[in-house]
């Protein structure tokens, strides 16, 4: 278990930079499968996951280095023999492990893989990306602990998810980039990566209309017609919101560079109503504050509402700010474990069923706390750097599966953080 040790911090003062999105690099390490050559992908993220997909592809016959130590680009050399059973030992640590499926039925037509790991949010079930694809023509088995997934020719389909499923519209779209016709994916997933990834298939010779709305048309072209590209990762919305919530808790002024307001709306209102200024800049966002912030209602919804990613964040400044909030969580019943964690460092909030009332307490006060998934993991080192006294974050390598250098960044704005 890693472990960090925070100490009472702010204010923040300086520039930081956003990496790039956990949540696309993985899909667009997993479109190398298509084409076989090397592939590109600069602005990548030095997280955890990122090596864990790379073991993943090394067993299927792409091998995946970095260009050079601290270069950010990955080189992904697709061999031309692309095996279909992913080692199980693989596929168990990494939630993003499911998105083969779409690519590998498309390439291959077959896939075998144990049911991904990743973060345990209570039930996250599967059942819209089979759906989707059996209309497609593919047909499936299952156990608890394995799928696998067969189809001789993929035909185009209209599907309409029940829900704007991020995993499911990213299978549909690229098990669709070698059917045969067209097809439509209707009340699909808007967010900015699921639009990276539609990006990068086009740039490979993929026919894709409609990127970043709700209505996707996918033309299929034959196995084969894909080519390896150069492809720059979409900046992580997450990462930025967690360098402005520290801010908004610690006070200070800091410019997130790379952050793209376009692709963080709700989340930017949000703050105003808090009572964060925010400006966009040039190249990225301005966040100031300097007295204690109001708390506000807010509820996770698919994008462009705030994302349930965001949600251990909000949570943090709320217990913080002046007045009473409720967080209503939409889509993950059991994404509320951490509050417990919360409430070690005096937080005030009850939860029932999907819904957290948070009381606002002036301070928070140093505990040891355990980390129970990545963004709660980022959300409990703010808290802790607001805290009087010093405070212990157990199982930090949860952080890392998803954040490039967390500490060094925030250190370099003026945080007391320091691993143990
Ligand atoms: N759902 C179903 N059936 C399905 C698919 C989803 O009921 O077939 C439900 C899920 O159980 C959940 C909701 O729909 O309640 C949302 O699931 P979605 O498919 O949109 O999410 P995902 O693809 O599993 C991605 C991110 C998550 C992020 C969600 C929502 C990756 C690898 N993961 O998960 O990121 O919370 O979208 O935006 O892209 C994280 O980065 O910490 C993380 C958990």
């Amino acid at each position: 278990m890693s472990r960090i040790l925070a100490h009472r911090s702010g204010p923040l003062v300086g520039v930081v930079d956003v990496p790039g999105a956990k949540n696309s690099v993985l899909k667009l390490m997993v479109a190398s499968l298509y084409a076989s050559g090397e592939h590109r992908l600069t602005n990548v993220p030095e997280i955890s996951d990122v090596d864990a997909m790379a073991v993943l592809l090394g067993s299927l016959g792409v091998d995946v280095r970095f260009a050079a130590p601290g270069s950010h680009e990955l080189v992904l050399s697709n061999s031309g023999q692309v095996a279909s059973v992913a080692p199980p030992d693989e596929v168990g640590s990494i939630r993003a492990s499911i998105n083969l499926l779409g690519p590998l039925l498309a390439c291959r037509g077959h896939v075998r893989l144990d049911m991904p790991g990743g973060d345990d949010f209570g039930s996250r079930p599967i059942d819209m990306h089979v759906a989707g694809l059996s209309a497609m023509g593919v047909s499936f088995e299952a156990d608890a602990t394995h799928l696998e997934a067969r189809v001789d020719r993929l035909r185009g389909a209209d599907v309409v998810l029940d829900y704007p499923s991020v995993g499911a519209t990213e299978n549909v779209m690229c098990a669709a980039v070698h059917a045969e016709g067209t097809t439509t994916i209707r009340h699909a997933a808007r967010e900015p990566e699921v639009a990276d990834l539609a990006c990068l298939l086009v740039e490979m010779g993929a026919r894709i209309d409609g990127i970043g709305t709700d209505v996707l048309r996918i033309e299929g072209v034959p196995r084969g017609a894909l080519i390896p590209t150069t492809h720059a990762v979409v900046n992580d919305r997450i990462q930025a919101a967690t360098y402005m919530a520290a801010t908004a808790v610690l006070g200070g002024d800091v410019v997130v560079r790379g952050a793209d307001p376009d692709h963080m709306r709700m989340f930017l209102r949000k703050l105003v109503e808090m009572g964060v200024d925010v400006e966009a800049t040039v190249d990225g966002v301005r966040v100031s504050i300097d007295r204690r912030l109001s708390t506000v209602d807010v509820q996770t919804l698919p994008y462009p509402g705030v994302a349930t990613d965001y949600k251990p964040l909000m949570v943090t400044m709320m217990a913080v700010a002046d007045g009473v909030g409720v967080m209503t969580e939409n889509l993950y019943p059991g994404r509320f474990r951490y509050v417990e964690e919360l409430s070690k460092l005096g937080a005030d909030i009850r939860t029932d069923g999907h819904h957290a009332v948070v009381h606002g307490v002036e301070r928070l006060r140093g505990a040891a706390v355990a980390a129970p998934d990545i963004r709660a993991g980022a959300a409990l080192v703010v808290a802790g750097l607001a805290a009087e006294g010093r405070t212990t974050i157990s199982g930090f390598e949860h952080v890392e599966r998803g954040y490039d250098d967390l500490i060094g960044r925030l250190s370099a704005i003026g945080a007391r953080l320091e691993r143990v």
